[in-house]
């Protein structure tokens, strides 16, 4: 097992490239499943997440080829996904078990086949994450649900309808949005979850022959055609990581340039946070500068974690990391997972000073965090913990960072390159 080891401390000043968006391309692989014809993908980041699910995809008769574009800025892998013929409709408990993304497969192979079976995903580490939206809204278009040995199957002839989401979430939207494509009516979503990425995967949807109006809206409407065919693609910006990265601007007094296209339309809501809590962001040709303001400190401020185009969920544990060195108090609270504070033990084994009650974490600012060894649960959290080692004085390592390989693309690389004194390093089993 690896650690990644951070001497902080160091201002970080530099260009930094901005990868594709995770949790944009999982789902637009997985539309690739809706058509005999190919799907190529651009942009797409290299991580562990995107292996997995294109094993996913390789078990459900996906051949996949891969053509490397280098590791200039703004570019990522190109992947032309093909699926002639779905030779199994099945995702085992192994694949889901990984990686909950893998239940995005449900409704294309439900679309396509009349019939899928997914195992159910169980719980993880940010709390239950159910799957009962996903299978109402899968019901309301005219699927028959069974739910078997930890299976959940879902079968029939998808006619269409009305789908109201009594509350908001993005898979499910992503996963209804994709069955709706191939059906033989008209669906409409309603109380749809409007994230960046879910409009880049109607646009994609869109180039591969979908009929989807009210993009980027809560309602979204979607005409049945009886067959979607080839498309290119190029995968959007990772919001959450270009927002992690002008945190760590803001926690070093550094300056970087996050550099992606369209970044100031797709960060709404963490701009906003992260300019009252002191951040200025200038735009330039190719992305946007992130600093510290004239007053030369990170603000304590308010926040709340809401959908899109709220302040998002996956980035409350890095905005939790910069407020321990904030000027004043911060009340940070979690509305979307019940369990999201994982981190608040390790930062606080930094020196953070941070109280929890229920979903609702009160940080008070200090002048400085201590380095120190610290592990983390989950793929954000991590994030936080590298973003305090970078501000600490001392010796910082991070433990588990297979939850970093799974959504940050060349951490070590990216952040060394702008001045961090980090790297990689074999550990002793943890
Ligand atoms: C996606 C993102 C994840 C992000 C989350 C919220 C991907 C691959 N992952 O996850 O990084 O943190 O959106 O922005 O894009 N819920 C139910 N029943 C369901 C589905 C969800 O109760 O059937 C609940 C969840 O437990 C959670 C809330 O709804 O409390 C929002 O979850 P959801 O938006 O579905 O998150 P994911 O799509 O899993």
């Amino acid at each position: 097992m690896e650690k990644i080891v951070i001497e902080g401390g160091h201002r970080l000043e530099g260009q930094l490239p901005i990868s594709g968006a995770k949790n944009a391309a999982l789902p637009l692989m997985c539309a690739a499943l809706l058509t005999k014809e190919s799907l190529t993908l651009h942009n797409l980041p290299h991580l562990a997440d995107i292996k997995t699910l294109a094993s996913l995809l390789n078990e459900l008769g996906s051949e996949i080829s891969y053509q490397e574009e280098g590791w200039d800025i703004g570019s990522g892998q190109t992947a032309t996904i093909a699926t002639g013929h779905i030779t199994s409709s099945t995702a085992p408990y192994d694949m889901v078990r990984k990686m909950r993304a893998s239940i995005l497969v449900l409704g294309p192979l439900l679309a396509r086949e009349g019939e899928a079976i997914v195992s159910l995903p169980g719980g993880c580490a940010i709390g239950n994450r159910p799957i009962d939206l996903h299978l109402k809204a899968f019901e309301d278009i005219g699927a028959v649900i069974e739910l078997k040995d930890g299976y959940v199957r879902a079968s029939g002839k998808l006619t269409g309808g009305t789908v109201h989401f009594p509350m908001i979430s993005v898979g499910a939207t992503e996963n209804i949005l994709m069955a709706a494509c191939l059906a033989s009516g008209t669906t409409i979503i309603e109380n749809a979850a409007q994230e960046p990425e879910i409009t880049d995967l109607a646009r994609c949807l869109m180039a591969m022959g979908a009929k989807i109006s009210g993009i980027g809206t809560s309602r979204l409407n979607v005409i049945g055609v009886p067959a979607l065919h080839a498309a290119e693609y190029t995968v959007m910006p990772d919001r959450i990581e270009a927002g992690s990265y002008a945190a760590a601007a803001a926690m070093t007094g550094g300056e970087l340039e996050l550099i992606g296209q369209k970044l100031p339309q797709v960060m709404m809501g963490s701009l906003d946070i992260l300019k009252r809590a002191g951040l200025i962001f200038t735009e330039t040709d190719r992305g946007l500068i992130a600093q510290l303001g004239a007053q030369g400190k990170i603000i304590g401020i308010n926040a709340v974690t809401q959908p899109y185009p709220g302040f998002p969920t996956d980035m409350q544990a890095q905005l939790m990391a910069m407020m321990t060195l904030c000027d004043g108090a911060s009340v940070i609270t979690e509305t979307i997972f019940e369990n999201r504070f994982m981190h608040v033990p390790e930062l606080c084994r930094m020196g953070a000073d941070i109280t929890v009650n229920g979903s609702t974490a009160t940080v008070r600012g200090l002048n400085k965090l201590l380095g120190a060894p610290v592990m983390a649960t989950d793929l954000r959290a991590s994030m936080s913990l590298v973003l305090a080692g970078l501000a600490a004085e001392g010796r910082t390592e991070v433990n588990r960072i297979y939850h970093l390989d799974r959504g940050y693309e060349r951490l070590v690389q990216k952040l060394g390159a702008c001045g961090a004194k980090i790297s990689r390093e074999n550990a002793a089993n943890i």
